[in-house]
């Protein structure tokens, strides 16, 4: 059976970006699910200093661990002013230090979604020019705009949004 990593860009203890990634993961058939946790991989803020006086810390090798030993990654990412948060550029970074093909061409469903109507597109699109630098092979990509309306209980009810996240995830499996 494939298996898939699932994740959120997000270090939130009550993360919408993490129900998402776990919602998505659950509506792919017949794969075995790890969902990871940032704040399971806590990491000293990335800095050359740091690097040189300690190397690259465990964490950093468990994470691509989790990488390397899976067949596709869904992610949502959270945006923080227009951008990544603070915890996953510093995860991203730190990864990039120890494998520059970070994502290692693994199938990528890339999502973000935020309370507001644009639904974290500008992260979204930070990530999907950047991404692919680092190996990454983006086969889907969503966006879950206004969290608090479109998505209660945990699942989407808006039809439209959801009739095009099962879409993209029809392309993910595909892609496995
Ligand atoms: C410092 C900060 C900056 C934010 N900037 C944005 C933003 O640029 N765009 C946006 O849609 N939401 C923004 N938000 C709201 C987040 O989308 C919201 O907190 C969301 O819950 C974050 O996702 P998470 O719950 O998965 O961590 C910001 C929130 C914080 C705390």
């Amino acid at each position: 059976m494939k298996h898939i990593i699932t994740f959120a860009g997000s270090n939130s203890k009550n993360s919408i970006n993490k129900e998402l990634a776990v919602y998505a993961s659950s509506l792919v058939e017949d794969v075995e699910v790890t969902v990871l946790d940032l704040n399971d991989f806590e990491l000293p803020i990335y800095g050359i200093d740091h690097e040189v006086a300690h190397g690259i810390p465990e964490n950093v090798y468990k994470f691509l661990e989790h990488i390397k030993s899976s067949d596709g990654i869904i992610i949502s990412l959270a945006e923080h002013n227009g951008a990544y948060t603070t915890a996953f550029k510093n995860l991203f970074d730190w990864l990039s230090r120890a494998e520059q093909k970070t994502f290692l061409g693994k199938p990528m469903l890339l999502m973000a979604t935020s309370p507001g109507g644009r639904g974290g597109q500008s992260v979204l699109d930070i990530a999907g020019d950047r991404f692919p630098r680092h190996d990454a092979s983006i086969v889907a990509k969503f966006s879950l705009p206004s969290f608090g309306t479109n998505f209660q209980d945990g699942s989407i009810v808006n039809e439209d949004l959801k009739a095009q996240l099962l879409n993209e995830i029809e392309a993910f499996k595909t892609s496995l």
